[in-house]
């Protein structure tokens, strides 16, 4: 009784995982799509080997003589090199078949494709947009706006350890290296937001290294892209004066004001982010006032210093600030 519920519970877990912003087995875009097909086709097959491979163990043990020399050689090569030649032969034929579409190719066609240059560092993502002519229109972090239907060239870089750039509902997995640039192409053909994760270990806050994905229709991405490449932050000037003040802006950009540090994210448009911190805590003002006081309690090994020593007035007023940057 108990060894049937325990597998009931496997089970029910298992299927828990099959759907949500992050599964690769609920796909939003074609390359996904074939990674849930190769991996469901992949799960049949093993089934079929390891359903006959018990099969001829309950039948070899329910076997009451020996066999003979003729019958012990043909069972091993029937069962054991042309069944298993088979069907891991098609298996494999159908995994490199689904290969191209999985990781389309590089050059030519890539050019025309709509870049989002993308670098991993310790722990979050820089995302940077181009504009038709290929130069930088803006940056952003932790964050990456897609249209829907449009493929999209992601061009993955790093600054300091390997990273690997992985949205599971949208398709497959690419290392971000050191010294190098990796391409991979995506497409988003569902609306909705999912969630991104850095999938290489890549130091003590590798596991909250999450960034967001939204998945946008085409007219509400182009108009949130003009947005984005005319922000202005110096709408609130009391709320700039102090994170001028602070220093902030010696790590900081905000578009639109005379905050242009490159060492840590971008916050132009930072209130509309989902999250603080890379996916560890909700925005909203008390927890950005949380991050602020001391990053490194929120997100281990944080490059960003602890600003516990100002004034708490000073520290809510920034807060609110930056919350505001929408
Ligand atoms: Cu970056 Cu793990």
């Amino acid at each position: 009784r108990s060894f049937y519920r325990a597998g009931l519970m496997l089970a029910a877990s298992l299927l828990c995982s099959c759907s949500g912003p992050q599964s690769a087995l609920d796909p939003a875009g074609p390359e996904a799509e074939d990674v849930a097909i190769l991996f469901f086709t992949m799960v049949v097959g093993g089934a079929l080997i390891w359903c006959s491979v018990v099969g001829i163990l309950f039948y070899a043990s329910r076997k009451k003589h020996a066999y003979d020399a003729g019958q012990a050689s043909r069972i091993i090569l029937w069962c054991g090199v042309v069944f298993p030649t088979i069907v891991l032969g098609a298996l494999l034929s159908y995994a490199v078949w689904l290969m191209p579409n999985i990781r389309p190719g590089f050059g030519e066609a890539n050019a025309r494709l709509r870049t989002i240059d993308v670098a991993g560092e310790q722990f979050w993502w820089r995302v940077r947009y181009q504009n038709a002519e290929g130069s930088a229109a803006f940056e952003t972090a932790n964050e990456v706006r897609v249209p829907v239907g449009e493929r999209v060239l992601f061009k993955l870089t790093s600054p300091d350890v390997i990273h690997s750039f992985w949205i599971p509902v949208l398709g497959g997995k690419m290392d971000v290296i050191p010294g190098r640039e990796n391409h991979l192409t995506l497409m988003a053909e569902k609306p909705g937001t999912y969630r991104g994760v850095c999938a290489e270990f890549c130091g003590p806050s590798h596991a909250f290294m999450a960034f967001t994905v939204v998945a946008m229709e085409p007219g509400a991405f182009e108009d949130w892209t003009k947005a984005r490449a005319s922000f202005d932050g110096a709408r609130d000037a009391e709320g700039l004066a102090l994170f001028l003040k602070h220093g902030c802006s010696a790590c900081h950009a905000i578009s639109g004001t005379e905050a242009r540090g490159t060492i840590g994210p971008d916050l132009s448009g930072f209130g509309e982010r989902g999250s603080v911190g890379v996916g560890a805590l909700v925005n909203t003002q008390e927890d950005i006032a949380r991050f602020i006081r001391n990053p490194s309690e929120i997100k281990p090994g944080a490059r960003m210093p602890h600003f516990s020593m100002l004034p708490e007035t000073d520290i809510q007023r920034i807060a609110a600030y930056l919350k505001g940057l929408q």
